[in-house]
């Protein structure tokens, strides 16, 4: 079991009725201690993935479980837990 699995996400974002889907089914595992890059053309959704990752967007569908639990992102203190002891983001000072 991976540590952190993404499962079928999907984002659109929308301008009026207009959809514009950003992240269209992804599907990702990460085990402890891995060291990953995501990389992606300019508007490719990685921010948009890395805010759902971080806990701090909940308006999309999909999974994410964490240690095989589901993350309930309607469950404002298991957010809260999530971001205080299992994800963090810090700073790039390269590039
Ligand atoms: N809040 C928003 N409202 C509407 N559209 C958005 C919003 N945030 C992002 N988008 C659109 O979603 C798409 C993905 O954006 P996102 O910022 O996730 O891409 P990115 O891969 O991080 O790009 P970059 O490499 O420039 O940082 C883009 O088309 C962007 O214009
Ligand atoms: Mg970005």
């Amino acid at each position: 079991m991976a540590y952190l699995e993404l499962k079928n996400i999907r984002k659109s974002y929308f301008l009026g009725k207009e959809e514009f889907p950003v992240l269209k089914g992804i599907d990702l595992n990460f085990d402890l201690g891995d060291f990953v890059s995501i990389l992606g053309e300019s508007g490719g959704g990685k921010s948009t993935l890395m805010n759902i990752i971080g806990g701090l967007d909940r308006n999309f569908s999909g999974e994410v479980l964490v240690k095989g639990k589901l993350l309930d992102h309607k469950q404002e203190k298991e957010l809260d837990r999530y971001r205080r002891e299992t994800i963090g983001y810090r700073p790039c000072l390269g590039l």
